[in-house]
C-alpha cells in the first residue's frame, strides 16, 4: 500500500490541462490500487508563502532556540515537509511558465528544501535525505521544447526539477509532457493530449 502526495500548481481550474491530466492519472491509479491513499494540495488556488527573514532565521537555527515568532515562521515549512516525507509517491502537475515552473511551485520548493530536514551537509558535501520515493511530473506547455529541436535548450523546467528533487534525494522521476497546447492549434493540442493520455496509461501499468 502506498501513500501518494498529489499536487497541482496551475492557477486555472477546468481549463487547466496539467490539472485534468494529474486527476486522470490519480483516478485511474486509485481504480487500479484502491488500497492506496492520497493527500491533495492545490498550490494554484492555495499558494504557500514565500520564505522571509524570520523563516531564514528559523531554518538555520536549532528548533529549541526558536522564539514563538520563529516557530510560527517555520510552521508551514514543517507541515509541508512532514507531508512530503509521509508520502511514498508524488504526482505533480506543473505548467511551463516563462520556460520554467510557476512561482507558486517555486515557493513550495523553497519551503521543502531545508537543511537538516530534506538535505544534510556533511564531510562528503550535500546529501539528500528523502530516499526511496517515486515521482511522476506531468507538465503542460503552450509550445514545444522537445530535446533535439531548436527550442529544446530553452526548457529549464525539466532540468531544474530533476536537479532540485535529486538534490534532496528523489531521483526516480518520470516526466509526461503535454506540449503544443496553445501554439499547435486544435490539431496539435489534440495530438499532444492523446500522447499524454497514452503515456498516463503506460505509467499506470508500469509505475
Ligand atoms: C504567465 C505564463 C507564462 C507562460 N510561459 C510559457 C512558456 O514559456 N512556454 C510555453 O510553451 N508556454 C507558456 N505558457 C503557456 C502554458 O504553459 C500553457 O497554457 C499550459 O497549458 C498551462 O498549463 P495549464 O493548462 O495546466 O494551466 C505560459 C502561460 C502563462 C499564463
Amino acid at each position: 500500500m502506498a501513500h501518494i502526495l498529489h499536487i497541482d500548481s496551475s492557477p486555472r481550474a477546468e481549463r487547466s490541462h496539467s490539472r485534468s491530466l494529474t486527476h486522470r492519472f490519480v483516478t485511474d491509479w486509485k481504480n487500479a490500487h484502491p488500497q492506496d491513499t492520497v493527500t491533495y494540495r492545490d498550490l494554484g488556488h492555495q499558494p504557500v508563502p514565500h520564505v522571509d527573514e524570520p523563516w531564514i532565521a528559523a531554518a538555520y537555527s536549532a528548533p529549541e532556540t526558536h522564539t514563538p515568532e520563529l516557530q510560527k515562521a517555520i510552521s508551514t515549512s514543517n507541515t509541508l515537509i512532514d507531508e512530503l516525507l509521509a508520502a511514498d509517491r508524488y504526482v505533480f502537475g506543473i505548467p511551463m511558465y516563462n520556460l520554467n515552473i510557476p512561482s507558486t511551485f517555486k515557493a513550495y520548493i523553497d519551503q521543502i528544501v531545508r537543511v537538516g530536514r530534506t538535505f544534510a551537509i556533511n564531510e562528503q558535501g550535500y546529501q539528500g535525505l528523502v530516499s526511496g520515493k517515486k515521482m511522476l511530473v506531468i507538465t503542460s506547455s503552450g509550445g514545444s521544447f522537445r530535446p533535439g529541436t531548436p527550442m529544446g535548450g530553452y526548457n529549464f523546467q525539466e532540468p531544474f526539477l530533476k536537479a532540485i528533487f535529486g538534490f534532496i534525494g528523489i531521483t526516480d522521476i518520470t516526466f509526461i509532457n503535454a506540449d503544443n497546447l496553445d501554439s499547435g492549434g486544435d490539431e496539435g493540442r489534440k495530438e499532444s493530449l492523446t500522447e499524454a493520455s497514452n503515456a498516463i496509461s503506460q505509467a499506470i501499468a508500469n509505475w
